[in-house]
């Protein structure tokens, strides 16, 4: 842990509750982890390929339902985000397996390895990938977009997707969830690596990698379903973006059993920015900014995201 991480571990801090949360979090991963890595090896891409990336809990579900709004005139139609922008990594998951019907059916919907690397249709996909992770395949113009959220927000988001999704993986208390986050032992590591190799990328390569801002969106969201149309290469109109805004805000996504595909696990929450002041002590949020501070230097990232 960094020096002043320690600084916080005043009590006696259950490390067994942290680690075992930590692999209970991993464990669906991990056991599907070759046949990742053997994806993202074999993966062919294509030029016109668009993935939407993230660090998990930083707006992901926004974007795909986004994009599934924009290829459909801005409306909800037959597929479901997870249908029209699948989620790579999941492909190779063994969905037969997944204990949660609800997750289970949501998420692999129509959806296998063979099917998306067959369809003649273009392809927009979801992953978490770290940049060393995404398949590069032979495609030289595929494109990427990256959203990226005040990591103390995606911290508490990340808290309650374990406590309402995985249960039995974690009994913690969210001081030990914050180390944890903190140490990066998630599926792709720290936040801090993940979002800061992704940002050096789109400022060297604007043109393929566009870096958004989750509390950017929240302020102008029809200017960003703007760009995100722009740099898909997505046609649209202004009737079109606006009601692609209307349908992507988190009440209308709430609302619709297109999108809320598993309202009982709480995956569309409370949203918004500086939700984290509700769960960070003073002490832990500043201790967290100094970590911010040290790991980010130099990045023109600002901790506040813009909040
Ligand atoms: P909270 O847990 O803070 O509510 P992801 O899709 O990457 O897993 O991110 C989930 C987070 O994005 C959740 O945050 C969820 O509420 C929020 N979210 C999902 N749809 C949203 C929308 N349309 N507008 C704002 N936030 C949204």
């Amino acid at each position: 842990l960094p020096p002043r991480w320690l600084m916080l571990d005043d009590t006696s801090r259950n490390i067994v509750n942290i680690h075992s949360m930590v692999n209970g979090v991993c464990q669906l991963y991990r056991q599907e982890e070759n046949a990742t890595n053997e994806l993202i090896r074999t993966f062919e891409t294509r030029d016109d390929d668009v993935f939407v990336c993230t660090f998990s809990k930083s707006g992901t579900t926004w974007v795909q339902q986004i994009i599934t709004l924009l290829l459909n005139g801005g409306v909800q139609g037959e597929k479901s985000y997870s249908e029209a922008v699948p989620w790579m990594e999941w492909l190779t998951f063994k969905f037969g397996e997944h204990e949660d019907p609800a997750i289970r059916d949501a998420e692999a919907k129509g959806w296998t390895l063979a099917t998306i690397k067959s369809t003649p249709d273009r392809r927009f996909m979801k992953t978490h990938a770290n940049l060393k992770n995404l398949p590069a395949g032979s495609a030289k113009g595929l494109k990427v977009i990256y959203v990226a959220r005040n990591p103390k927000d995606v911290c508490v988001s990340l808290y309650h997707h374990v406590k309402n999704k995985r249960p039995d993986t974690f009994s913690g208390e969210f001081s030990d969830h914050i180390r944890s986050f903190v140490e990066g032992s998630q599926m792709n590591g720290p936040w801090f690596d993940h979002v800061l190799e992704w940002w050096e990328a789109a400022n060297a390569d604007p043109e393929h990698i566009l870096f958004l801002h989750y509390e950017a969106m929240l302020a102008e969201p029809q200017e960003h379903i703007r760009k995100i149309a722009e740099f898909a290469g997505i046609n649209y109109t202004p009737d079109i973006l606006a009601k692609a805004d209307a349908a992507s805000s988190l009440s209308a996504m709430k609302r619709n059993p297109k999108t809320n595909l598993y309202p009982s696990k709480k995956h569309l929450r409370k949203g918004g920015a500086g939700g984290w002041r509700d769960s960070f002590t003073v002490r832990e949020s500043e201790a967290f900014d100094e970590i911010y501070r040290e790991q980010m230097e130099g990045s023109g990232l600002r901790m506040d995201f813009g909040e």
